[in-house]
């Protein structure tokens, strides 16, 4: 089986006046092509740490992070840029489009910095925005869009590159019920279309049942419950 994720004893300190604040402590982690982990866990436990850490966003303090077989803590920021841009999607609690560029663009931009023509760039972003049902707008600003409907357009940018893993940070958390339900719908059927491996800290219960597996993270490492 081919392995997405391999984290073997992560630690993230922080430095708080004198002492060390000590988020991640020994952290090891394994996930195979395809899984979806679910992780959860008391706030400031160290989740989002985790997560910007995997995805590159973040570094650690030690220990070992290899994404699809790369180490992401060893490589160069310009390796780094584009590995993210291929390898990895992200979805955050909130949607962090650019406010200047329409839905289809925004859904395009990983695939036109990947080298893309802007033309099939914007084909793609149309196909993919007709599967998390906003073709009708397409060209609409995020100003534009409901609360919902920007974080399908987020869905929509983290999977057009088709990554191998999908990081998702609360993606739902600031959602209504109603439109938590129709972001999980989309979420889940594209991961399984595309077979992706999915990373989803949620505190939403109906997100947690879907998962393969569930982990809490307490004490600065991952527990299976
Ligand atoms: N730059 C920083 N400097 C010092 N401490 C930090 C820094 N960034 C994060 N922390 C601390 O690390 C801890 C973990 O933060 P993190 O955002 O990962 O928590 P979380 O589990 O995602 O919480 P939440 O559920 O509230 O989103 C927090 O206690 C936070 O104060
Ligand atoms: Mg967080």
């Amino acid at each position: 089986m081919d392995k997405v994720v391999e984290i073997e004893k992560l630690f993230k300190k922080y430095k708080s006046g004198t002492d060390d604040l000590v988020i991640l402590e020994g952290l090891d982690l394994t996930l195979e092509k395809g899984k979806k982990l679910i992780i959860t866990g008391e706030s400031g436990c160290g989740k989002s740490t985790l997560l910007n850490i995997m995805g590159g966003l973040d570094r650690g303090s030690g220990g070992v992070v290899k994404i699809c077989g790369a180490d992401v803590e060893q490589m160069e920021e310009k390796d780094l840029y584009n590995f993210r841009n291929r390898i990895i999607g992200f979805v955050f609690q909130f949607h962090y489009l650019l406010k200047e560029l329409t839905a289809a663009e925004n859904v395009m931009m990983p695939m036109f910095i990947s080298g893309e023509t802007k033309k099939k760039s914007l084909e793609e972003a149309e196909k993919i925005l007709l599967k998390v049902n906003l073709a009708e707008r397409a060209s609409f600003y995020p100003y534009q869009l409901s609360g919902g409907e920007r974080q399908r357009v987020a869905v929509a940018r983290a999977l057009i590159n088709n990554p191998s893993i999908l990081l998702a940070d609360e993606p739902t958390g600031n959602l209504d019920e109603k439109n938590s339900r129709i972001v999980e719908e989309l979420l889940f059927s594209l991961v399984a279309e595309q077979n992706t491996t999915l990373v989803m800290v949620t505190h939403d219960a109906s997100l947690s049942e879907r998962g393969d597996m569930t982990m809490k993270l307490e004490k600065g490492r991952l527990r299976e419950i």
